[in-house]
């Protein structure tokens, strides 16, 4: 059985350093806001183990004028799970909920990789590539909820 449900930044850190930071320290998993109220931890859980995770952060992006944007971070499906959904039932998840609150742009970095995953969900790229230390190449996505 699939479930989506909150969790803690805590939680996140194993999937994240398994799939994000491999070979990285711990610490690197860590990101800036994990902590705080108004961010948001996700995973998905298959027959109660975790598979997949998500985080939202409230942090606009200046490039772009929406008062309330949310940033996704740490979007990652173990690697025996990808390619089974997991990822697209992340994302959608959260936009469902986000279509709710009074968010009106969703925006992050995406991993060059990963470009075709987000514009199958109706992510478009924002400007030029640019290069994020020791991860590669990434690209400003977003996608707009309200007019
Ligand atoms: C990128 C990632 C989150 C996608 O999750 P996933 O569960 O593997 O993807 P899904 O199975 O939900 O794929 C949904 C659709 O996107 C496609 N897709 C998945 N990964 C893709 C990729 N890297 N490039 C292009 N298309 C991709 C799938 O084929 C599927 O298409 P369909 O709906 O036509 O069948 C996951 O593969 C992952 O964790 N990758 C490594 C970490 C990473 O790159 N994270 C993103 C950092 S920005």
């Amino acid at each position: 059985m699939i479930t989506i449900r909150n969790i803690t930044a805590n939680e996140t850190y194993p999937v994240r350093h398994s799939v994000l930071r491999k070979g990285q320290p711990f610490t690197s998993c860590c990101f800036e806001g994990d902590e705080l109220n108004t961010t948001k931890h996700y995973g998905l859980f298959e027959n109660d183990a975790l598979q997949g995770i998500i985080s939202l952060y409230e942090n606009a992006n200046r490039q772009f004028e929406a008062t309330n944007q949310i940033q996704i971070r740490g979007m990652a499906v173990l690697e025996h799970n990808q390619g089974k959904g997991f990822g697209k039932e992340l994302v959608q998840y959260c936009e469902n909920l986000l279509t709710e609150s009074d968010c009106q742009l969703i925006w992050f970095n995406a991993r060059e990789n990963a470009i075709g995953f987000y514009q199958k969900l109706g992510y478009n790229i924002h400007g030029d590539a640019f290069d994020i230390e020791g991860i590669g190449k990434h690209y400003v996505m977003l996608k707009k909820l309200r007019i």
